[in-house]
C-alpha cells in the first residue's frame, strides 16, 4: 500500500505537493470514486485517475546490487557522496534501496521502485535471514559469541538469537572472521552486537539476504532479479508474517 499522492508523483504527473493539491480539489478518482482525503492509501491493483486520465503506472523492478564500501544507501546525498543508485545511470523508474547498508559496509542490497514489495520486506515480523561476515579486532572468546547467539542486551533492546560462526583467526594480526546471520534490521546492529562484547568490527559484509547470494558478482555490479526470485521472497515475508500473527 502506497499513499496516493505518492502513486501520484511518482507516475511523473505532478510534484508530490502538486498532487496533494490535486487530490484535495477533487480532481484524483481511485476505481472511479473521487477521493479528497491525504491518507488514503492504494496498491499497484487500484485503478487511479487525474482529471479523468489514467495515470501511467511504472513497471516494478527489482535489483540485486553489491554494494562496495563507501557507498551511501540513499537516492540522493546532501554532501555530494556516492549512493547506490549511481550504479544505475540508465535507469528510468526511480529505484530505492530496500533498507540498508552503513557506509562503509559491503554487499548485498536489492533496489526497487515497488513500496508494496520494500515494506513487505523491511517488515519487522519479517524475518528473513541476513548473513554476515565481519572482521573483528580482537578475537572474541566463545562465551562472547554464545551471547551473540542467545541475544545481547543493546540500547534499544535485546536481540533476537542469532547464528554465530568463527571462520578464522588470525593470531598475530589478533583479528578473526565471523559468520552472524541475524533477521533483525536495527541500525549498525551487527557493529553494536560486537561492540557490546568489546570488539571492534574492522571490515563487514553482507554476504546474503535469504537464499539470494552475491554468486558471479564483482562490489559495483548490480543485476535484476528474476521473476521466480520475487515471488520467492514475497512468499518468505508473507510466510513470516502469517508465522508471528
Ligand atoms: N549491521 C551493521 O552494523 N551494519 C550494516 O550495514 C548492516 C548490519
Amino acid at each position: 500500500m502506497e499513499r496516493l499522492q505518492k502513486v501520484i508523483a511518482r507516475a511523473g504527473v505532478a510534484s508530490r505537493r502538486k498532487s496533494e493539491e490535486l487530490i484535495k480539489e477533487g480532481k484524483v478518482k481511485v476505481n472511479g470514486k473521487i477521493v479528497t482525503e491525504l491518507g488514503v492509501k492504494v496498491t499497484s491493483s487500484d485503478r487511479v485517475e487525474v482529471n479523468g486520465i489514467q495515470i501511467e503506472k511504472e513497471e516494478p523492478v527489482y535489483f540485486l546490487l553489491y554494494k562496495p564500501r563507501g557507498v551511501i544507501s540513499s537516492v540522493s546525498d546532501d554532501k555530494g557522496r556516492k549512493v547506490v543508485t549511481d550504479f544505475f545511470p540508465y535507469q528510468q523508474e526511480r529505484i530505492f534501496p530496500v533498507g540498508r547498508l552503513d557506509y562503509d559496509t559491503s554487499g548485498l542490497l536489492l533496489l526497487t521502485n515497488d513500496g508494496e514489495f520494500a515494506n513487505l520486506l523491511m517488515h519487522p515480523r519479517n524475518e528473513i535471514e541476513k548473513t554476515y561476515v565481519a572482521k573483528t579486532k580482537g578475537i572474541p572468546s566463545k562465551e562472547n559469541l554464545r551471547k551473540l547467539e542467545r541475544g545481547i542486551r543493546l540500547e534499544d533492546g535485546k536481540t533476537a538469537p542469532a547464528k554465530v560462526k568463527m571462520l578464522s583467526v588470525d593470531k598475530q594480526k589478533q583479528t578473526a572472521i565471523i559468520e552472524i546471520i541475524i533477521h533483525e534490521g536495527r541500525n549498525r546492529q551487527v557493529r553494536r552486537m560486537f561492540e557490546a562484547i568489546g570488539h571492534e568490527v574492522l571490515k563487514l559484509k553482507r554476504e546474503k539476504y535469504g537464499f539470494l547470494t552475491l554468486h558471479g558478482l564483482s562490489a559495483g555490479d548490480a543485476r535484476e532479479l528474476t521473476h521466480h526470485e520475487v515471488k520467492l521472497l514475497r512468499g518468505l515475508s508473507l510466510e513470516s508474517t502469517k508465522k508471528n500473527s
